[in-house]
């Protein structure tokens, strides 16, 4: 009953469809640029089609959801045996297809996401034929008591499940050096625009899908940067959102205190639609509490603005505290970007830091132990972390069926049992991918989790010195700045925001030369503030779209396609 793959509907689209282009691509004396063409879809580009070109499409022509769901799934089998962005199909997402586009047809359509194809990281429940893993052969037949309150919300909004996506397994918790975008489950998922480097995770085949024209748009979760840096590294939009803001209640959880259900999509409009379908209270989260009276009547997208919204905005850039991090190359491209934002209008603050950054933010790159590191561990966000995750696991587990699996002490020990596929120990023991064995988990393990004082100091002292130092910095001598403009290739931007439980987005914004890897420009802003992040966004994503720089948005180069190294460098 369980693990159905939709073989037979794949083959049957594929048959009813021939016009179709359907296989593999020619791999031959092709230059990079002409692999993997996406066809068009009965008669419309689907290429980097915007949710509102499909709704108008299904409106005026004939394209109807089902045919969506055909090209998709056909993108996603011409595209699967190099990046493996989507590791297990819905065996409804037919059947669900034709039920909106009888709704369509009779007159009904519940709103923007109406028949529109997406995604969901593998650690977010679906009550349904599919799997909830996490990646982790540990969880497979296992039976989940309900969707997840987010997914309910999009299946509520008409969008279509199209299946799970790859991610880093248990969302990089169990190890502390691994191969990201890594699973027993799905094996290694890889991004479209450099097959043999870090794809960006832990949401990495919601990133890569998207980026690579697989799926209008996905959901993914996030700790600390799990959004932000694989849409930054696929050249897509992220949003992570302020904790509290989406549900986590049937999402595998890592930390209560900063674990965030967040959106990509190509497009800021494509997030935003996606974002306003997902947020809200949930009984089964009271963190979702906090929202109350702090999101704006009648959702987000009323905030989408153009460039001209940038005449009178005033941001803040945080230079010492971050972008004396990014490398030069990206420096200079960012800065021209900025330049840019400048010249549309736009106000631009050097040198407004988060308070105290000499102390908060690691100088040596992305480090959630950063704190233990400078001698302090009462002082760092792994110190809770690690606790959050012993407790927030097991109640996870608790509403389960089907499973023997209860614990992370259960967890690990089936690594152990199963070290060939899941790398209990570390390489050359377990399994290349972990290098580092389960020691994440084990530290974890450890705490048993056990709330000391050390736990609460180090939650108090991450919590109060980012909210704080992100605050201080939107307050530039008394003036209440628009956001601050932030190099997300540098992983300390997120790192900030993630301890504080605050919101950033991540737009575009270029491709490293060497590795022909995105990055992206990042904004942060205080909690609950995403209609500031929704205007601006869309107001330097319009800014970008409307000229002819080369620092957005632009198609993947699958470069080293024909390559499939495990572990892809860290
Ligand atoms: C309707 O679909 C057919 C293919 O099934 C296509 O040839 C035609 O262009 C479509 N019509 C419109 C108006 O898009
Ligand atoms: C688990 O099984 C029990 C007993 O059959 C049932 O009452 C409960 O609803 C099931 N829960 C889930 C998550 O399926
Ligand atoms: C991490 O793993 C790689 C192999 O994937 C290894 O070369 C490297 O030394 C490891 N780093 C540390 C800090 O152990
Ligand atoms: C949510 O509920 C749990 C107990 O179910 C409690 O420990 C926690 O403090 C509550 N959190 C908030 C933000 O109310
Ligand atoms: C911001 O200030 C720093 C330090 O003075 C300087 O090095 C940097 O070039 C400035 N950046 C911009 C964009 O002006
Ligand atoms: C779940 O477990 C129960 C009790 O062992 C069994 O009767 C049921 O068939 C199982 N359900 C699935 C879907 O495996
Ligand atoms: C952490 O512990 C040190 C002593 O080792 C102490 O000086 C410091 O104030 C503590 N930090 C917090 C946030 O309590
Ligand atoms: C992929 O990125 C790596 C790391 O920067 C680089 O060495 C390699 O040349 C890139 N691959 C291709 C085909 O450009």
């Amino acid at each position: 009953m369980r693990f159905i793959w939709p073989i037979s509907g794949l083959l049957a689209a594929a048959l009813a469809f021939p016009e179709v282009p359907v296989g593999r691509p020619i791999l031959e004396n092709v230059g990079t640029s002409d692999l993997f063409p996406m066809p068009e879809c009965f008669g419309f580009e689907l290429e980097e089609a915007t949710i509102d070109e499909m709704q108008h499409a299904m409106t005026h022509d004939n394209l109807t959801s089902t045919q969506l769901v055909t090209c998709y799934l056909l993108r996603n089998y011409q595209t699967a045996p190099y990046i493996n962005s989507i590791m297990q199909v819905n065996a409804d997402v037919f059947a669900i297809a034709a039920a909106r586009d009888r709704e369509r047809a009779n007159g009904e359509v519940r709103g923007p996401l109406h028949g529109i194809p997406f995604i969901v990281k593998d650690n977010i429940a679906s009550k349904d034929s599919m799997e909830t893993t996490a990646g982790s052969w540990a969880l497979l037949g296992s039976i989940v008591p309900r969707d997840a309150f987010v997914l309910s919300k999009l299946r509520t909004a008409g969008a279509v499940l199209l299946g799970k996506a790859s991610l880093s397994e248990w969302a990089d918790m169990r190890s502390n050096n691994y191969s990201e975008g890594y699973s027993a489950v799905a094996g290694q998922c890889r991004s479209a625009y450099n097959l043999t480097v870090n794809p960006g995770g832990s949401s990495t085949g919601s990133g890569v899908a998207v980026g690579a024209n697989v799926i209008p748009f996905a959901l993914g979760t996030e700790t600390d940067g799990s959004v932000i840096h694989p849409a930054m590294r696929n050249a897509v939009v992220g949003v992570k959102p302020t904790v509290g803001l989406t549900s986590r209640a049937g999402v595998v959880p890592e930390s209560e205190h900063q674990d965030s259900v967040g959106t990509f999509a190509r497009t800021f409009r494509d997030a935003v639609y996606v974002l306003d379908a997902i947020y809200g209270v949930d009984p089964n989260d009271n963190y979702t509490l906090a929202q109350e009276g702090r999101t704006p009547e009648g959702g987000y997208a009323q905030f989408l603005t153009t460039k001209c919204a940038l005449k009178g905005a005033v941001f803040g850039l945080p230079w010492n505290s971050f972008w004396v991090y990014a490398d030069e190359a990206q420096q200079r491209a960012l800065v021209e970007l900025v330049g840019m934002i400048e010249a549309a209008g736009a106000t631009i603050i050097n040198e407004t830091e988060i308070t105290n950054y000499e102390t908060l933010v690691s100088p040596d790159g992305w480090n959630w132990d950063w704190g233990t590191t400078r001698g302090f561990p009462n002082e760092s966000e792994y110190t809770y972390i690690k606790v959050d995750f012993y407790n927030n696991i097991h109640s996870y587990l608790t509403e389960l069926n089907n499973t023997s699996i209860r614990t992370l002490e259960d967890i690990v020990r089936y690594n152990y049992d199963n070290d060939g596929t899941e790398g209990g120990n570390p390489w050359p023991l377990g399994h290349p991918a972990f290098y580092s064995g389960q020691d994440g988990f084990l530290v974890s393990m450890e705490t048993k989790g056990i709330q000391d004082e050390e736990y609460w100091q180090a939650l108090e002292f991450c919590q109060s010195s980012t909210r704080k130092g992100i605050n201080d910095a939107l307050n530039h001598n008394g003036m209440k700045l628009s956001g601050l403009l932030v190099p997300p290739d540098v992983g300390q931007t997120y790192q900030i925001a993630a301890q504080a439980g605050y919101p950033m987005i991540t737009l575009p914004a270029g491709i490293h030369e060497d590795s022909g890897m995105p990055y992206g420009l990042g904004i942060m802003q205080t909690e609950f503030a995403e209609a500031e992040l929704v205007k601006w966004g869309s107001a330097i994503e319009h800014l970008q779209r409307a000229s002819d720089t080369k620092y957005k948005r632009t198609l993947p180069t699958w470069r080293g396609h024909l390559e499939r190294n495990i572990p892809v460098p860290f």
